[in-house]
């Protein structure tokens, strides 16, 4: 076995800021858990990147979680989820370690919808790499095949949240931009799903945008809910992570530039350290 046996924090992945939205949920409802983040600021956004580098740079943080003693990784980002769990489930954890596991964000999503919706009119925002790998529709017709989804790519808000412009008034600009695009592909929408864990940061635009014709739904607490159910369901991963209550956290770009951005938006005073992959 290449990682350290020894029991370890939850890892919790994504391409940059965007998976402190499901972090700061898992955390409210599993806090006795210990966490280790890992952000690829330097990297982000991978919205826009191919499938393969995609793949390949997700593999490479996986890797480093498993190898500080995390045995459970969650990839809180749609797009690695979309372009890369799969091929890490399939290619990589039988010859790095069978024992070890990594899940995604997009099923315990589309598996909440069934409640939510009431005309099966969905409509998918996300990157255009998760809104061109299919993922949403492919899962959603799993799940539910008398649903119709509509998906609209919006390239522009994981760099607007990046550069930390999702307050700014050009942030309304492009929020009405892609909210309407999708309502005018289908006006009967009635569910919006954020399949982007950084669209939370622009949540009140969102929401003011779409107003009364739909419900927004995010994720953290669906991904919280659907982690304390595996927990449940997998006493021999839960036996493997530790249980301190601690959270810390890496990032691939400059620590005090994560630290300014992360503490304003999970409230808590953070510490973070600079990682290579
Ligand atoms: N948070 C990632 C997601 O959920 C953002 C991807 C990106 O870096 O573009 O898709």
């Amino acid at each position: 076995m290449k990682f350290p046996a020894s029991p370890g924090p939850i890892g919790v992945f994504d391409s940059g800021y965007g998976g402190l939205t499901i972090l700061k949920e898992i955390r409210k409802s599993l806090p006795q858990y210990d966490y280790l983040y890992l952000g690829d600021n330097a990297r982000a956004p991978y919205g826009t990147r191919s499938f393969d580098v995609v793949y390949q740079f997700t593999r490479q943080a996986v890797e480093s979680l498993f190898a500080r003693g995390c045995h459970l990784v969650i990839l809180a980002c749609n797009t690695a989820s979309a372009k890369a769990l799969r091929s890490i489930q399939q290619k990589d954890l039988p010859s790095w370690d069978i024992s070890r596991r990594v899940l995604g964000v997009i099923i315990p999503t589309v598996e909440a919808l069934g409640s939510i919706s009431k005309n099966g009119n969905i409509g998918v925002l996300g990157t255009p790499g998760t809104i061109s790998s299919g993922t949403y529709d492919i899962e959603i017709a799993k799940f539910f095949p008398q649903f119709r989804t509509v998906s609209v790519a919006c390239p522009m808000w994981v760099p607007l949240v990046e550069n930390r412009e999702y307050d700014s008034p050009g942030a309304d600009y492009f929020v009405e931009k892609y909210v309407e695009e999708l309502f005018s592909e289908e006006p009967e929408t009635d569910t919006v799903v954020l399949g982007c864990t950084h669209y939370p940061l622009l949540i009140d635009k969102i929401r003011r945008q779409v107003g009364e014709r739909a419900a927004v739904v995010t994720q953290g607490e669906l991904v919280a809910a659907s982690l304390a159910d595996y927990l449940k369901r997998h006493p021999e991963i839960d036996s493997v992570c530790t249980k301190g209550g601690t959270c810390e956290f890496m990032t691939t770009e400059n620590p005090d530039k994560f630290t300014e951005l992360a503490e304003i938006f999970l409230n808590i005073p953070l510490r973070a350290d600079h990682v290579d992959l």
